[in-house]
């Protein structure tokens, strides 16, 4: 797929196929930058009423004088069209898309401007819903592989709106990739991506953008006494990693922002083991790492003027005559002591000493991101992710940068309340806190490791994935984390 800008008279642009927007009242909103025997042809086809009145419809209409086909998307009333309508909208031509054979294609931005989209927004998000819908992962299969979309976008712009254009192109393309970056490494099988395949992808990251990174491996591990981390890796025979990416493109005294995710890249239950139904999709108990990842490409896409640490704990949960038991106590490496109740809730055991670790880059804020809790898609389901926060404003910025990017997130309460729940008699705590919550205790427990600078945790169990027939990684939230990031620059 490739974007190019184009100022002329739509009239101009060689393509195949053209995107037009009509309103509630069938009236197509460029009608006046067609020519006018395409419109009197795609005038008689609404008059038959075959697009659907529903905002988002789309049809298909062959026969065009100008172009081999039109694609007829409904708008509803202009100024009321929504970004999350918009964002849907090109995900339905996207899919009119995969059914045809044609090389170009116009879309004329400002029919879909208006009060609530600007130039910018629109075209970021149109390029993002094309992205989304033509992402294939193709590389294991040997036979029926599905073509990668290969045809030409036209953005059709007026010139005096060409800079926000070019910005949402921008922007769109880059938050695309990482997004990519995500969905790739999450749909991988765990049998090749493993805590030294998320290490290389660090690596290459580094290379690409040059950013800092360093791997430290089990011993260096053992010596900075994560015995938390490591508990949950002794049942594996893959060697655990602590995957550190630095991107430092901010002033030099400004403090970082710190990004953590939970890299489980398969999760068993280990000796508390899980049912074996649908267990393949715990091989995206790593999509917290791969968000990080994807974001951290997003951002060497965009060179941020911004000091950003990534920051991932990976390794595998697996029963083992060595792996940790139910019962046992470990020393995290903030000192406090755990007990190991249920070998399965181990996001939280490797995650406690990552944030423990990012102290010592004296952050701004440390935010995780984790398929934490099963609790959560209960509390949740699949359309939004949980954020909790021991600072209400970092809160708010994250609610407010998920609905801009059309990647939502609701906070969730994470009162002291819920804390006894934790109680051990033999530890400082316990690793779970029963059936009543258990994504909120889940948070209380890392709460107890992130008491030194202001944190959020994302809980995206719930939206990192898809089950049933359309299974793979979603690439969320890198689109949120991304626009959270871009908004930063600005204060
Ligand atoms: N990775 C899982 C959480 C999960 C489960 C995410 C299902 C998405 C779908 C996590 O490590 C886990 O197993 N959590 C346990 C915690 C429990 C033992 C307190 C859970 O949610 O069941
Ligand atoms: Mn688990
Ligand atoms: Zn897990």
């Amino acid at each position: 797929m490739k974007f190019t800008i184009k100022t002329d008279l739509i009239t101009k642009i060689p393509a195949d196929i053209i995107t037009l927007a009509v309103n509630d009242k069938n009236q197509i909103l460029c009608s006046k930058q067609i020519d006018t025997s395409t419109l009197k042809h795609l005038n008689n086809i609404l008059k038959l009423g075959d697009l659907n009145e529903r905002t988002g419809s789309t049809l298909l209409v062959h026969g065009t004088t100008k172009y081999s086909r039109a694609i007829l998307l409904r708008i509803g009333v202009h100024s009321d069209l929504t970004p999350k309508e918009f964002f849907k909208g090109i995900a339905s031509v996207s899919d009119e898309l995969n059914n045809i054979k044609f090389t170009k294609i116009i879309f004329p931005i400002n029919q879909f401007v208006n009060k609530l989209i600007t130039e910018q927004a629109a075209t970021e998000y149109l390029v993002r819903a094309l992205f989304d819908k033509v992402y294939v992962i193709n590389s294991l299969k040997t036979q029926n592989k599905s073509k990668p979309a290969n045809f030409q976008v036209y953005l059709h712009a007026n010139k005096l709106t060409i800079k926000e254009i070019k910005l949402g192109l921008k922007n769109g393309q880059a938050i695309s990739r990482g997004v990519d970056l995500t969905k790739d490494l999450g749909n991988l099988p765990p049998n090749i991506c493993t805590p030294t395949y998320l290490a290389s992808e660090a690596k290459k990251l580094a290379r690409e953008y040059k950013m800092k990174v360093t791997i430290l491996e089990q011993k260096q591990i053992e010596k900075l006494k994560m015995d938390s981390f490591l508990a949950v890796a002794k049942g594996s025979r893959e060697a655990p990693k602590f995957i550190v990416l630095e991107h430092k493109k901010g002033p030099t005294n400004k403090k970082p922002i710190v990004l953590v995710g939970k890299g489980i890249t398969f999760d068993a239950g280990g000796i508390s083991i899980k049912p074996s139904t649908d267990m393949d999709e715990m091989k995206y108990d790593m999509g917290g790492a791969a968000t990080v990842l994807g974001v951290m490409k997003t951002v060497g896409e965009l060179n941020l003027p911004l000091n950003i640490i990534m920051v991932v704990p990976t390794c595998e949960n697996l029963p083992d005559g060595k792996a940790v038991k139910p019962g046992d106590i470990v020393k995290s490496m903030s000192g406090q002591t755990i007990e190991v109740l249920n070998t399965d809730a181990e996001g939280r055991l490797i995650l406690c000493d990552a944030l423990t670790y990012s102290e010592r880059f004296k952050p701004e804020v440390v935010i995780d991101v984790a398929t934490l809790t099963g609790a959560c898609v209960i509390a949740l389901g699949h359309h939004i992710s949980a954020v909790f926060s021991n600072y209400n404003p970092l809160a708010d910025e994250l609610k407010n940068a998920g609905e801009t990017a059309l990647d939502s997130v609701w906070q969730m309460p994470m009162e002291d309340e819920y804390q006894p729940q934790l109680n051990s008699n033999f530890a400082d705590m316990a690793n779970i806190g029963g059936r009543a919550g258990g994504s909120i205790t889940a948070a209380c427990f890392l709460s107890r490791f992130a008491k030194k600078y202001n944190w959020a945790h994302i809980d995206i169990a719930g939206t990192a994935w898809k089950s049933g027939k359309e299974k793979g990684s979603t690439g969320r939230p890198v689109s949120l984390l991304s626009q959270f990031l871009i908004k930063r620059i600005k204060n």
